[in-house]
């Protein structure tokens, strides 16, 4: 009687500990292929993220639980326009165009909706 529990127990850590709601350090998604893809975030050339081995730079400071250093509203400001809380940041804005001269784009470097997606993300790297 007392090692069926034992299993019970077991199991039942085992399966929360798989359980798909507490998705922590995701490297899948959107938002992860927003952040390694040069042609979108590119957040790579500058950061190490989870999930990436090998070459990765260090110019940025590492992403490795980022979500629990810092809140949802702290994350979304580095990513739209780290200029608001270092205004000498080498970051780049990628949800504003503001400050541009030589060059006019219609569009920032992420939308909203991939704005959206990389937050989630960074969120769940804790
Ligand atoms: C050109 C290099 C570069 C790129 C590309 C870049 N960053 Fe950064 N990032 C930096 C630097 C440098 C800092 C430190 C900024 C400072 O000290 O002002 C930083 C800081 C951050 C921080 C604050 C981290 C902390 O621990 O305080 C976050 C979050 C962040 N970046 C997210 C991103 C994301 C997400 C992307 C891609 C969408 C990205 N960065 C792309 C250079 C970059």
């Amino acid at each position: 009687m007392c090692s069926m529990r034992a299993l019970l127990i077991f199991f039942c850590l085992l399966f929360s500990k798989l359980s798909p709601a507490e998705e922590i350090n995701s490297t899948v998604g959107p938002g992860y292929e927003i952040m390694t893809n040069k042609f979108k975030g590119n957040c790579v050339a500058c950061h190490e993220l989870p999930g990436r081995q090998g070459i990765t730079s260090t110019f940025g400071p590492s992403l490795h639980g980022v979500g629990a250093r810092l809140n949802q509203a702290e994350l979304k400001q580095w990513i739209v326009d780290a200029r608001k809380i270092n205004p000498n940041t080498l970051m780049p804005p990628f949800g504003s165009n503001h400050g541009l001269t030589a060059v006019v784009h219609k569009n920032t470097l992420l939308d909203k909706e991939q704005i959206q997606q990389v937050l989630n993300t960074m969120s769940t790297w804790r």
